[in-house]
């Protein structure tokens, strides 16, 4: 065990951890941060995607000991039900979950895109998401809310 520090959302958490445990486990289980989702765990479905410093990356796969220090962003941070980012407006808008189990994943994966190609072609976001699975097959309605954040971003 040791001691690391956490910055997520623009808040610093300090927690006793083994090195190797896996960041999506701090946020669900530690820090009660559940919209980002366990899927698979093994790295396969995106479900569990968060953005760190600026890159999405599977938290599943990045041990809390290399995501202290650097800036951590999860759906949570993004906006509120009160003033949702436009990521999260757009994908209210097309109506884009079934389930919803994918969505928080699809989100931090299109924001990553977003950042890096603020006007992204129709390939480029199929291209962005698609190691991000989703078993309810929304998939035009999520590419459809990309498009539509991306207008109004
Ligand atoms: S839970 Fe991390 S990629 Fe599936
Ligand atoms: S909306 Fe159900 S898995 Fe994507």
């Amino acid at each position: 065990m040791a001691e690391f520090t956490l910055d997520i959302n623009g808040s610093r958490h300090t927690l006793d951890l083994d090195a190797d445990t896996p960041l999506l486990y701090v946020l669900r289980n530690e820090l009660g941060l559940t919209a980002t989702r366990f899927g698979c765990g093994l790295g396969e479905c995106g479900a569990c995607t968060v953005s760190i410093d600026g890159r999405s990356l599977r938290s599943c796969q990045v041990p809390v000991a290399s995501a202290a220090g650097r800036p951590i962003l999860t759906l949570e941070g993004l906006g509120t039900p009160e003033d949702p980012h436009p990521l999260q407006q757009a994908f209210i808008d097309e109506q884009a979950a079934q389930c919803a189990f994918c969505i928080s994943g699809m989100i931090m994966t299109a924001h990553g895109l977003l950042q890096r190609n603020p006007s992204p072609t129709e390939a480029d976001i199929k291209s962005a998401l698609s190691a991000n699975l989703c078993g309810c097959g929304t998939h035009l309605r999520i590419v459809r809310a990309v498009q539509r954040a991306a207008k109004v971003s």
